[in-house]
């Protein structure tokens, strides 16, 4: 393959992944978020968090295109291992077809024990979390989070990314400590990476 063609092909994947997410964008805006897929430094930063020897899947929510998901699995999580949780059937589609290995799940990540279903009781190691949350009430977004917090160990992560300035999970609020991760300029939109968890005692 000559430089210009992998060049091209690099080019077309990303179109691919974009024109996919605006197509999801069109469709349902408010849980899409973005109009562009993560970068993938963000991706990278925020599946720096799991621990691919904990002996425990992996959970992540709100894949869309599968940048993270990636990102994730370059980590050196086994398919099998890990679990993704999308709302949007197109998605679903392409990530089922990329990824043909993961257990990619159809469903509302907002009502897990519903999603899950018989996997509901399942313990992961940490969950990796694109679903946008600025667009919903703070309540939701707490009871959100103490749902993913309920499925990991003490003292294990959820990374989660958001637009704002503001963690969109307020501190106070639950048995949960609330961490700056990280700034990335280099994400359309420049995002914020937050972590959450419980305290291991
Ligand atoms: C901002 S995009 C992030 C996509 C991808 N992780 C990335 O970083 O490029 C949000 C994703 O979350 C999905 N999503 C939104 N609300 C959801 C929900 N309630 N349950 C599951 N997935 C949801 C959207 O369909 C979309 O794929």
């Amino acid at each position: 393959m000559t430089r210009g063609h992998g060049l091209r092909k690099a080019l077309a994947e990303k179109f691919d992944d974009e024109l996919k997410f605006f197509k999801g964008w069109i469709d349902k805006p408010k849980t899409v978020g973005s109009i562009v897929p993560t970068s993938a430094i963000t991706a990278r930063k925020m599946a720096s968090i799991v621990n691919p020897t904990s002996g425990l899947p992996v959970l992540e929510v709100g894949p869309g295109t599968g940048v993270i998901t990636r990102a994730i699995l370059a980590q050196g999580v086994r398919p099998e291992n890990l679990y993704a949780v999308e709302y949007n059937t197109d998605f679903v589609r392409h990530l089922r077809q990329l990824y043909p290995g993961v257990n990619v799940i159809e469903g509302d990540a907002f009502n897990l024990n519903a999603t899950l279903g018989e996997r509901s009781g399942m313990i992961f190691d940490s969950v990796v979390s694109g679903v946008p949350l600025l667009n919903f009430p703070v309540a939701q977004r707490i009871a959100y989070i103490e749902s993913l917090l309920d499925r990991i160990p003490a003292g294990r992560p959820i990374v989660q990314l958001t637009y704002g300035p503001m963690s969109p999970i307020p501190a106070g609020r639950g048995d949960y400590t609330v961490k700056h991760f990280d700034f990335i300029f280099r994400n359309i939109p420049p995002t914020q990476l937050w972590i959450y968890r419980r305290e291991a005692h």
